[in-house]
């Protein structure tokens, strides 16, 4: 069946032109004379648009009208493409496309011939999407698309970077799929997982008796990625000798096996993801910079959600249909209230944690409809309470941005208080964890003895100073007075122990009336 296209007449000339080309290109092509109209053909209630829905809309004018914007979130949140034709009196093209959320412009006058040229990629970048799950139609997601489709074909390593949960892995996955590579394996390894030994064990694999536990011959992953690609995510994470390994590996595609002495040579497809900045950790000395460069050949960055919220409904209305086909319920969908706290939350997780939220609405969720009621508060009172929204930043008198900038450093020195102070604390807990016990032979189990600095210690157990109903004062005065107790009066020690000042203890003890 060819690919439906409506054109709007309002630029009456043009559109005739247009639906000629798009006619003689094989699409079947509709003419529509109001936006409104088009809408309801978007959204699956037809009136005189033709029989089906669109693949794609060509917005001939008109496109300040607030009746384009209507037509426009409709057909983002459908998954519909979108070409306007921008005046060629309109300031900034690139600025109006983006604005309004446009998949794609061109800048008046037209030739036809380019607009059908224009359509027909649309299309294969929405296919493309249908067929990597990767979902998206702002400017963001569909620069990445033009990206997965170049590098696919090659066998450069690719960095993907992007917060957790911003599609790092779909994307690896789909280059992977749309790649020559695609019959052989995709293997993932997650490089934070794993201490040094057994990550390098895991990565190249080991031979038999190289180290306690190594019973049998093991195949790495490398090894098992033979031909396809190998996935190594949060590559940051990797610990500096294996760092060295795997530049061996980029540079000539050979590595040992762990206790080996014969080189093993692979083909395999390198992609990588951090979801830290690694141009940071080079500079922080964590991660080589001869690597880096290696690893960096093609790069693909994934904004975080919050960065692209106009793709939020459509994420929402597939995810809801995904999972009420999922577990078999009746769902009606989404109220707009509701819809919008979603599109206005902050998603510290980006597009797992809404699917994650999204699939626990739809099962718990009493009405088969999502209310504003149904989202729960973090979700809800995260969008409230924020300070100060990007957007309104510009507006925000400059001593009130001085003020939130301080208690933005304030905080952040604070948290490496905290984080220094964890660091310093001395191993406490020895727990035993048993891993590996997959893919060895029997009797294989290799133990690994961790240290958990979070886990409290006993004797930090001991006194329970919390009990439900005590409010943050009397649970200050407790804790000190607890200190006092366990240092025996000594209110220096004690103020050391709280990790506070010794005056702001005097002034705490002059407050609470200890003594
Ligand atoms: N653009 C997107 N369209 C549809 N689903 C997405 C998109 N981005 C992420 N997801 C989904 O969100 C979840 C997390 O994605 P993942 O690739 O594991 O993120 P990351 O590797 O960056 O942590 C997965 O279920 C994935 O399918
Ligand atoms: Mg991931």
């Amino acid at each position: 069946m060819p690919d439906r296209v409506l054109i709007t007449a309002d630029d009456l000339e043009q559109a005739v032109r247009v639906n000629a080309a798009l006619e003689r290109a094989g699409f079947d092509t509709a003419m529509v004379s109001s936006l409104d109209d088009v809408r309801s053909a978007v959204r699956g209630r037809e009136q005189g648009a033709g029989s089906r829905e669109p693949d794609a809309i060509v917005l001939t004018g008109g496109l300040h009208e607030s009746t384009a914007q209507r037509l426009l979130t409709a057909a983002r949140e459908h998954a519909v493409s979108t070409l306007g034709l921008v005046e060629a009196t309109d300031e900034d093209p690139t600025e109006i496309g983006r604005e309004l959320g446009l998949t794609a412009w061109l800048v008046k006058p037209v030739d036809p011939g380019e607009v059908a040229a224009t359509v027909r990629r649309l299309l294969e970048r929405r296919r493309l999407q249908q067929r990597t799950g990767i979902l998206g139609e702002s400017a963001a997601i569909q620069e990445v698309l033009v990206k997965i489709e170049q590098m696919a074909p090659v066998t450069s390593t690719v960095l993907i970077e992007g917060e957790s949960g911003t599609g790092k892995e779909l994307v690896a996955k789909a280059i992977h799929d749309l790649s020559p590579r695609r019959g052989k394996a995709f293997i993932t390894v997650n490089c934070a997982a794993l201490p040094e030994t057994l990550l390098e064990s895991e990565l190249f694999g080991h031979e038999k008796g190289s180290f306690t536990g190594a019973a049998e011959r093991r195949l790495g992953r490398f090894e098992l990625a033979n031909g396809g690609t190998i996935f190594l995510d949060e590559v940051g994470e990797m610990p500096p000798a294996t760092q060295v390994k795997l530049l061996r590996v980029l540079e000539d595609r050979s590595f040992f096996r762990v206790g080996g002495a014969q080189a093993i040579q692979v083909d395999v497809r390198v992609i990588a993801a951090t979801n830290k900045s690694l141009k940071e950790a080079v500079a922080l000395g964590t991660f080589r910079d001869d690597l880096f460069y290696r690893l960096n050949v093609l790069s693909i960055y994934l904004p975080p959600l919050r960065e692209r919220r106009s793709d939020i409904p459509l994420l929402v209305r597939t995810f809801i249909a995904e999972f009420a086909k999922m577990h078999d319920r009746a769902f009606k969908g989404i109220t707009p209230e509701a819809l919008q706290i979603i599109v206005d939350a902050d998603w510290p997780g980006n597009v797992r944690q809404l699917k994650n939220l999204i699939e626990s609405m739809v099962v718990l969720a009493p009405e088969g409809e999502i209310r504003s009621r149904d989202i729960p508060p973090d979700i809800r009172e995260g969008t409230r309470g924020l300070p100060v929204r990007i957007e309104s930043a510009k507006a925000v008198a400059g001593q009130e941005l001085e003020f939130i900038f301080r208690t933005l450093v304030e905080l952040k020195m604070q948290l490496e208080e905290l984080r220094r102070r964890i660091e310093e604390r001395p191993a406490e807990r020895v727990e035993v964890i048993e891993v590996g016990s997959r893919e060895q032979g029997a009797g294989s189990r290799m133990i690994e003895v961790s240290s958990d600095p979070l886990a409290p210690s006993p004797e930090s157990l001991a006194p329970v100073i919390y009990k439900p109903g005590m409010t943050m004062s009397e649970v200050e005065r407790a804790a000190i007075d607890a200190a006092l107790r366990e240092t025996r009066g000594n209110r220096r020690k004690a103020a050391e122990t709280l990790g506070i000042g010794e005056r702001t203890l005097y002034r705490k003890l002059k407050e609470y009336a200890i003594d």
